[in-house]
């Protein structure tokens, strides 16, 4: 198991191999995650603030750099799977955005 630290939500145990974004909402995080997890939208990112998770892939490098989000720390986590603690920011919500979540990300 792993302690995910969500800012501005809270912190909760997570099994590794889960995917990010199921595991944030599955906890309470109201991220969004607008294309169904397809690695489109990029509205699922979360910018890492502790913690490592594999290297992008070639999709989720290119979905971020189209829409201009190249900082080394910005993930999809609709593309991230879950291998240890980490500090996450979910950069937007339903709260923030006022827009509803989207279809659920196949596990
Ligand atoms: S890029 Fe759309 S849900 Fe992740």
């Amino acid at each position: 198991m792993a302690t995910i630290n969500v800012l501005d939500y809270q912190s909760f145990e997570a099994e590794e191999g889960k995917k990010l974004v199921n595991v944030l909402e599955d906890n309470g995080v109201d991220i969004l995650h607008r294309c169904g997890g397809k690695s489109k939208c990029t509205t699922c990112r979360v910018e890492v603030i502790e913690g490592d998770f594999a290297p992008k892939s070639e999709q989720e490098q290119q979905t971020l750099a189209a829409k201009g989000f190249n900082e080394a720390n910005v993930r999809l986590s609709c593309q991230v799977v879950v291998t240890g603690d980490c500090t996450v920011k979910p950069v937007m919500t339903k709260a923030n955005s006022n827009l509803e979540p989207g279809p659920r990300p196949e596990e």
